[in-house]
């Protein structure tokens, strides 16, 4: 049996995207089995219906703590035996009942060179800074925020000061390298 993906966005889904059309082309040898989204109304949800990935979307206010609602995701991820937790712009800290369940099975995708920029702003605080080379990094996910085991990671040059064109560029990478490294790493599972 191919080796089962779970995607988490919150928003757009051009990552979640690139992952599924990677599977349902076989550049992947995965499915994505179910698409996980904390934002009701979020773009990503259409796309997930567009490509018949089936969407687990929950709405973290009716639940009572982040305990219940990741107790609900680790029933879902469980019953579709997912075997890789993909976080592709899920912007919540994934907390203990998850990370516990799914222990060294949940990656992420962050656009910055990390340990540099973390956090929810990182193109924004990096132009701020400065930055000549940008970057994305893909890591292992951990309690700390954005600080788990690098992965991989790409860099490219920017001299300019628009964070906008640094999303563009950087998402063209993130792309690329999100289905490289799930490859990779489905090949050691
Ligand atoms: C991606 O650029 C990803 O690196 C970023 O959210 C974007 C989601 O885009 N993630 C973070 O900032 C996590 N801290 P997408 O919805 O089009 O895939």
């Amino acid at each position: 049996m191919k080796k089962q993906l779970a995607v988490f966005a919150s928003g757009t889904g051009t990552n979640f995207v690139a992952i599924a059309k990677a599977c349902a082309a076989g550049v992947i040898d995965a499915d994505v089995a179910v698409m996980v989204c904390d934002k009701p109304g979020a773009a990503v949800i259409d796309r997930a219906r567009e490509l018949g990935v089936e969407a687990f979307v929950f709405s973290p206010r009716e639940y009572p703590s982040k305990a219940a609602f990741e107790a609900e995701i680790v029933k879902v991820l469980d019953a579709k035996k997912v075997d890789l937790v993909c976080l592709a712009g899920y912007m919540r800290i994934v907390g203990d009942t998850l990370l516990t369940a799914y222990d060294g099975k949940i990656i992420n995708i962050h656009p910055s060179l990390l340990p540099s920029f973390k956090g929810a702003h990182a193109v924004e605080d990096a132009v701020a800074y400065g930055v000549k080379v940008y970057g994305i990094t893909i890591h292992w996910v951990n309690a700390e925020l954005d600080g788990g085991k690098i992965i991989a990671q790409r860099a490219f040059p920017y001299e300019g000061s628009d964070p906008a064109e640094v999303h563009r560029l950087g998402q063209v990478i993130e792309h690329q390298l999100y289905v490289e490294t799930i490859n990779k790493i489905l090949c050691e599972l």
